[in-house]
């Protein structure tokens, strides 16, 4: 009997390690190339968004066609909402996100991060002939963030110092186009992104006086053993200029 618990037990272990294995979403292809699959939330320009013919782009994609070409592998990206991004990372439905995801303390407890590849602040973006120039000057508004962004903890957090409404979209198109509507008063993003809109539609803004919030990195599952070799692929970008050329590509116009 006791024989025969032991063999249980080696075989259940067998079993789950065997299944553990096969849920890597890392498969191949026909040409035996290895397939990276990539989540992100396609409705952040510059780093992704759609292009007219609906195909997905930006600087994150550049930077994730070079990194995956660089290690071999083929790209899959997977388009989806961002609050389900750290999920589908935790569940290895994707081996990686790239979506200008801000490498924080709080998302490293779940999650393990590359090396940072940009760093912006934060706006508030409003209209053009708004009152509104300060975080105190937001009392009595109403505030749009993206839903599961450090924005929308941000925003929370000055919600509870004046009194401030916040409401929480998934897409931050939907976000601007609220704003331009008047039905929010202000959007809460990611600086280089907020330029790009209010260069784009000619709104107004001001920066978020704390500029305390960590860079943008490459997300994995924990403990993924393709973070070291990412790090070390945007370390060589950094000092062979392609980092650079993919920024200039897609950051520079807004500067
Ligand atoms: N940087 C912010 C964060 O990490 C917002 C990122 C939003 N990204 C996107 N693709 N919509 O919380």
């Amino acid at each position: 009997m006791k024989n025969f618990l032991k063999t249980a037990v080696i075989a259940i272990v067998l079993v789950s390690i065997l299944a553990a294995c096969g849920q890597d979403s890392k498969s191949t292809n026909g040409d035996d190339k290895k397939v990276l699959v990539m989540g992100t939330s396609a409705d952040f320009p510059p780093f992704e968004t759609r292009d007219t013919n609906g195909e997905i782009v930006g600087f994150d994609i550049d930077l994730a066609k070079y990194i995956a070409n660089e290690l071999g592998y083929e790209l899959e990206i997977k388009d989806m909402s961002f609050d389900g991004l750290i999920g589908a990372l935790q569940a290895k439905r994707v081996d990686f996100v790239a979506s200008g995801m801000s490498a924080t303390e709080k998302r490293k407890e779940s999650v393990d991060f590359s090396t940072e590849y940009h760093r912006s602040g934060e706006m508030f973006v409003t209209l053009k002939d708004s009152d509104i120039t300060s975080i105190e000057g937001m009392n009595g508004k109403k505030i749009g963030v993206q839903l599961g962004t450090i924005q929308e903890e941000g925003a929370n957090k000055i919600a509870e110092e004046i009194d401030l409404e916040v409401k929480t979209l998934n897409k931050v198109p939907d976000l601007i186009q609220e704003l331009k509507s008047g039905r929010v008063d202000a959007v809460y993003l990611d600086k280089t992104v907020a330029q790009g809109y209010v260069k784009e539609l000619d709104l107004a803004g001001f920066n978020d006086p704390n500029e305390s919030t960590p860079g943008m990195a490459i997300a994995f599952p924990k403990d993924s053993e393709i973070v070291d070799s990412f790090t070390k692929v945007i370390d060589e970008m950094q000092e062979n200029g392609e980092l650079e050329k993919i920024a200039k590509k897609w950051l520079e116009s807004e500067e």
